[in-house]
């Protein structure tokens, strides 16, 4: 089979090129608009850092997966071409701040359109889009193959549910691959086609089949499920603050009954992540276009909540540098919005960073994998800061945690990386102000070990820890 796929991003990279790994036979094209992306991904250094993504792109590169800027002549040679290009929350006009902004789908359709000129083409809607967007495809499809009786299309919807960080693993061994489509005998070809390509490494049974508005409502309301226990278990992680409960003890309580089970139960500074935030306002603004206010205020609580405990975490740091943080500097570890990724799309760290840039605090951040140019990038972004020069005054990006963290009043935990764990604590509070305070956003670090060496520790879900009071 010639595959093609439009969107060289994070899901359009490793998606083909693990489909290209285990399909030999096929090749597969992926094309960008992004000329200095594409020029990345045939390079050595990955536009996308995601682990295990190096080796299976080396394996493939250049036999039968290829990073191309041609797209018509990618479109014109394949049978099955993908769309996995962004769907970002619409910031302008209708929908603005909720709905999707489907203008790079609607632009990858066009070309689709433009370029074929004769044949069946089936066309793979990847991208997370509202429900009835496959429609929208096949309308301007069909436009063109109004024009030219020798050409045919049949548009699937096929959601991606990778995780940034594991996307290798996710691909290669997936809960379950769906795909949608018309429930009529092309629609069901369509289907079958592109089920035979997943089934060269994906067991028949975790394919699963439906009509297309099910698939489409499925993969929104997967990210919404998700999103959901996330904003319920820092909704106890306040009550836990305020009572001397115990976020982690609860979490597993609660997580240990089988209905309910133990993942995506981990109190945090509040989700990141390009997905997230703009899938459940998605279906947010899907819900109220339907006339349905209650279910859609229901679903924004998700996203309320999770802004209330990202306000909540960087209020506890002023509050417990007696009230002002001004020129005090303070070390951010961790930028990106989770571990063993380099993207910072919508990561709490920028929110955090920012509400103590404003506080006037001189701001020292230190990530292993987000280059400085990013982090200026994200807060120096229109919706983000006021003052472009406060940023460049406040500022400092550190390549090294030792340096990043002397002299400081506190330290923040803002991402889960692994290597913050095997950190020399002793050596890095022996070099900062006394008080040392640290913050746990993540519950990420050793708390009792932190305070037996002198910290004065706060963590999400947990009351103040003290030696006294038996939290550690
Ligand atoms: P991305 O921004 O990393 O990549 C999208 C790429 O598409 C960009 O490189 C852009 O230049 C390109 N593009 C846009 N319009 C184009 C056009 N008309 N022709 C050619 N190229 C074009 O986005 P992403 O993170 O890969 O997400 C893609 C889609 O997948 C989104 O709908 C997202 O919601 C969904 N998704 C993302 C993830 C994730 O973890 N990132 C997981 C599941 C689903
Ligand atoms: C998510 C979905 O998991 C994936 O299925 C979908 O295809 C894309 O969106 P992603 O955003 O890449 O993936 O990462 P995910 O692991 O879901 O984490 C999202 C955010 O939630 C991160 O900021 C993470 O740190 C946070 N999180 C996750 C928590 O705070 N607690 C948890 O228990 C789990």
């Amino acid at each position: 089979m010639k595959i093609c796929c439009i969107g060289a991003g994070y899901v359009g990279g490793p998606t083909c090129a693990v489909m290209a790994l285990k399909c030999p036979d096929s090749t597969v094209t992926i094309v960008d608009l992004n000329e200095a992306r594409i020029a990345a991904w045939n390079s050595d250094e990955l536009p996308i850092y995601e682990p295990g993504l190096y080796e299976v792109v080396e394996q493939v590169r250049g036999r039968n997966l290829f990073f191309s800027t041609n797209i018509t002549k990618a479109i014109t040679e394949a049978d099955l071409i993908f769309i996995s290009v962004n769907t970002p929350t619409k910031t302008f006009g209708v929908g603005k701040g909720r709905a999707a902004d489907l203008k790079y789908v609607e632009s990858a359709a066009r070309s689709i359109g433009a370029a074929v000129k004769q044949g069946h083409k089936v066309i793979v809607e990847k991208s997370t889009v509202p429900v009835k967007a496959a429609e929208s495809i096949s309308k301007i499809l069909k436009a063109t193959s109004a024009l030219n009786p020798s050409v045919s299309f049949q548009v699937l919807s096929n959601p991606e549910f990778l995780a940034e960080g594991t996307a290798i693993k996710d691909l290669l061994y997936p809960d379950r691959v769906l795909i949608g489509g018309e429930q009529s005998a092309d629609g069901f070809a369509a289907i079958a086609k592109l089920s035979s390509l997943y089934e060269s490494w994906v067991p028949g049974e975790k394919i699963i089949t439906m009509n297309t508005w099910s698939s489409e409502l499925s993969k929104l309301a997967a990210n919404a499920f998700l999103a959901q226990r996330i904003s319920s278990i820092n909704a106890i992680s306040a009550v836990c603050e305020e009572t001397g409960a115990n976020v982690e003890e609860v979490a597993n309580a609660v997580g240990t009954d089988k209905r309910i089970g133990p993942y995506f139960l981990k109190a945090s500074v509040g989700f990141g992540g390009s997905c997230f935030q703009k899938d459940v306002l998605n279906l947010v603004y899907l819900c109220e276009c339907l006339n349905l206010p209650e279910v859609a205020q229901y679903w924004q609580q998700v996203v309320d909540l999770n802004e209330y405990q990202r306000k909540r975490f960087a209020n506890r740091i002023v509050e417990a540098l007696f009230n002002t943080v001004t020129n005090k500097k303070i070390t951010i570890l961790g930028f990106s919005f989770k571990k063993d990724t380099m993207d910072t799309r919508e990561s709490s760290s920028i929110f955090i960073a920012k509400y103590l840039m404003e506080e006037g605090a001189s701001l020292t951040i230190y990530d292993p994998k987000v280059p400085a140019k990013q982090m200026y990038s994200d807060l120096k972004h229109p919706a983000v800061c006021e003052d472009e020069e406060a940023v460049d005054r406040l500022l400092t990006i550190s390549h090294d945690p030792y340096e990043a963290t002397k002299n400081a009043h506190a330290i923040v935990v803002c991402t889960e990386w692994d290597e913050f764990k095997t950190y020399d604590y002793e050596r890095i509070y022996k070099s900062m102000q006394k008080p040392a305070f640290l913050f746990d956003g993540r519950l990420l670090l050793d708390h009792s070990k932190l305070q037996r060496i002198g910290f004065q520790v706060q963590a999400v879900g947990k009351k103040l820890i003290t030696l006294e009071n038996g939290y550690h």
